[in-house]
């Protein structure tokens, strides 16, 4: 029998999530552990949890409840939760009563001690319960392990100083602080040495970026990564619109590795709603960014998040968001239902909309906002785009990657094409991605 040990991280909620679960499979790789699929397989599980809305904080809920057979069948199983989740107040305590088979419980502030904490756990039998109110400093020299090759996502800034009034990620994340850009550009250079060919700068808020420091603006960090070497695409997510500016748009349109594509979540399209949401711009205040955008940038493909059932929310209101969405003519967007959030301003706001309503509104919406991702995709076909090839699927038969629109193409191909810039010509639409073949 050999002594290996396997790992097995569950992910919810966003991107920043998913390249923490990256460095927290970094810290198990240091301490001898591997992936594996199956959970019955592993050694230790962890749990990267969000709280961003209720179904995803029940959805986690509920899959560490189903641990507890495999907790007793294998008793020497670590099990970890750490994130979003964990970090709120009363939560950790909360967690540890119901579920008081679960060995380590951590915090957002505190993931780079995960390793001290597995070996904590391994000598002693009481549960290792850890949450820091201190967001302290940034911690620099983690070692992630990546798995979206030739994608790499690099944080940039942590925390948000916003408090958007529905938004419990302040609470959770703690206040904005930023990496300082010397780190960030090394890192940055380490990718693309190591051959990947897109990298993502990630923040809550990466407009901010340096706010306050000594250090770089936000469009100054973008400029110099992209005078780095080498064929590679920059992206960078997300963009609060009240921090948008027109030098930014500048340094989008003069540096052709930057992506012709920008998410910036508007929430909603209506001036009372934007104001209780605490957003700080109006619809007018967003269109006019939108408008700059363009000037400098015409073919930009603007992606964005919508709330729909936030309190006091009336049909006038909800249509406004409704015209907004086909005025900006948005490529794709992500819906939401508003979530009551403890602790948040808008938990305790009177008003609170009926669920049947707000199941009413996202239909509407969703669909609105597909026809539009529809009508995007039917005006590809015919042009040739250029895809970075990042997967395979093995139902379609097919590879796949994006544009630098971030709009999802497949071709087919004999040979590996993983991590190639790959030319196809669109033959057909197909919903939200394009099928063509390689030129
Ligand atoms: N309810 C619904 N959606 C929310 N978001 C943040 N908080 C909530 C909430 N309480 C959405 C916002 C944000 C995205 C990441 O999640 O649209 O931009
Ligand atoms: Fe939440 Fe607003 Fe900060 Fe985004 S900007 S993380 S929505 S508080």
């Amino acid at each position: 029998m050999s002594n290996q040990k396997f790992y097995k991280i569950v992910t919810y909620g966003c991107q920043m999530n998913v390249h923490e679960s990256e460095k927290i499979a970094g810290a198990l790789t240091e301490l001898g552990y591997i992936s594996c699929e199956d959970m019955e397989q592993a050694d230790i599980i962890v749990f990267n949890t969000c709280c961003i809305r209720e179904n995803a904080e029940n959805h986690a809920f509920g899959n560490i409840g189903m641990l507890k057979k495999l907790k007793a069948a294998n008793r020497d199983l670590i099990i970890a939760v750490g994130g979003c989740l964990t970090q709120q107040a009363g939560k950790a305590e909360n967690l540890h009563e119901k579920f008081p088979y679960v060995d380590i419980i951590f915090g957002t502030h505190n993931l780079h001690r995960l390793k001290d904490y597995i070996l904590l756990k391994q000598n002693r039998k009481k549960a290792v319960i850890e949450i820091e109110d201190d967001e302290g400093y940034v911690f620099e020299g983690e070692n992630p392990v990546r798995t979206s090759y030739p994608n790499a996502w690099v944080n940039i800034t942590y925390g948000c100083n916003n408090f958007c009034s529905y938004c419990i990620v302040p609470f959770v994340r703690g206040r904005e602080r930023s990496r300082r850009s010397e780190n960030i550009i090394a890192e940055v250079k380490g990718l693309l040495d190591a051959g990947y060919k897109e990298i993502t700068l990630l923040g809550q808020n990466v407009n901010s970026y340096g706010n306050g420091s000594d250090d770089l603006t936000f469009p100054q960090l973008l400029e110099r990564i992209a005078n780095l070497d080498g064929k590679f695409r920059l992206r960078f997510m997300t963009s609060h619109p009240k921090d948008f500016s027109e030098n930014l748009a500048k340094v989008i349109s003069e540096n052709e590795k930057i992506c012709h594509c920008v998410h910036l979540p508007v929430q909603s399209g209506s001036d009372a709603v934007l104001k209780a949401m605490n957003r700080k711009y109006t619809a007018g205040d967003y269109l006019e960014k939108i408008s700059c955008l363009k000037k400098y940038v015409p073919d930009c493909a603007v992606t964005t998040d919508l709330i729909v059932g936030f309190p006091g929310e009336t049909e006038e209101d909800f249509e406004a968001t409704l015209n907004l969405v086909k005025l900006v003519n948005y490529s794709s967007a992500f819906t939401f239902v508003y979530s009551k959030r403890e602790g948040t301003v808008a938990a305790k706001m009177p008003g609170q909309i009926p669920e049947e309503v707000s199941k009413q509104r996202i239909m509407r919406i969703v669909e609105l906002v597909n026809s539009l991702t529809r009508e995007h995709t039917k005006d590809y076909v015919g042009k040739t785009v250029e895809i970075l090839c990042e997967g395979y699927d093995d139902k379609k038969g097919m590879y796949l990657g994006r544009d630098c629109y971030g709009r999802m193409g497949y071709f087919k191909s004999e040979t590996n094409m993983i991590g190639e810039f790959v030319n196809i010509k669109v033959n057909k639409a197909n919903g939200v991605s394009l099928i063509g073949e390689r030129i």
